[in-house]
């Protein structure tokens, strides 16, 4: 399943960080920012139980969070902005770390770094890189999470390529997708058009 999240406020700040003249801090800001707002979509369906609590006026349920713990997991380096951002919202949540590169000859992806929270098996994993492009990384990135136990998987984008889509929902379809955008096409470099350039090097000021 694809979740487009099309609310005006991530549209707006999504076409920003398309600009060519947005800087890069500016860029990392506004991928902070659509990151929350990505997660507020993706973390629509975690459980919520009543608990007991005492307010200033009258002793009363209401509800808080329940069910599985949460793990975020980003792939390096750019999925690191949005894991960053998120953690603030769902701070008992434990981050993980994926390090895959893609080679820009083969567009293949080259894993160089894996750190993941031992109980992975027991947590909803919300897996963040802000570009599915050719959808390599990302399916190289769920298989390894798959690999060591994870069971529920969603994968947070900020844009997608529909070959990227395409990848995922068949080498995981029980993965579902959130993004804020599916662009038209892959160039013949692997790019995402129009698309945003290249988010690492865009948030981190590099190249
Ligand atoms: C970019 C991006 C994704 C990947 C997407 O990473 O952040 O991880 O490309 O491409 P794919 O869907 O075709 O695999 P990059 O290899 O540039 O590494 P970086 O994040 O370290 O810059
Ligand atoms: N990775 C990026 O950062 N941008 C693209 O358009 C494709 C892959």
């Amino acid at each position: 399943m694809v979740t487009v999240v099309t609310h005006p406020l991530l549209q707006h700040k999504l076409s920003l960080m398309r600009d060519v003249h947005t800087g890069v801090k500016e860029f990392r800001e506004l991928a902070s920012e659509v990151s929350l707002l990505l997660a507020y979509e993706a973390m629509r369906d975690l459980e919520l139980a009543p608990h007991t609590l005492q307010t200033p006026l009258v002793e009363a349920d209401f509800p808080m969070l329940s069910g599985k713990k949460l793990a975020l997991v980003a792939i390096l380096r750019a999925g690191l902005v949005m894991t960053d951002a998120i953690v603030d919202l769902v701070p008992a949540a434990k981050v993980g770390h994926i390090g895959l590169y893609r080679d820009p000859e083969s567009l293949q992806p080259v894993a160089y770094y894996n750190k993941l929270p031992a109980d992975i098996a027991e947590r909803r994993v919300f897996l963040t890189d802000p570009m599915l492009a050719t959808g390599g990384s990302a399916s190289a990135a769920i298989a390894s999470l798959k690999a060591a136990g994870a069971q529920s998987i969603k994968l947070m984008s900020i844009l997608a390529a529909p070959e990227g889509i395409a990848v995922i929902q068949r080498d995981h379809p029980d993965v579902e997708i959130v993004v804020a955008a599916v662009d038209s096409h892959l160039n013949d470099h692997g790019y995402i058009v129009p698309g945003l350039g290249d988010a690492g090097d865009r948030i981190y000021g590099t190249k």
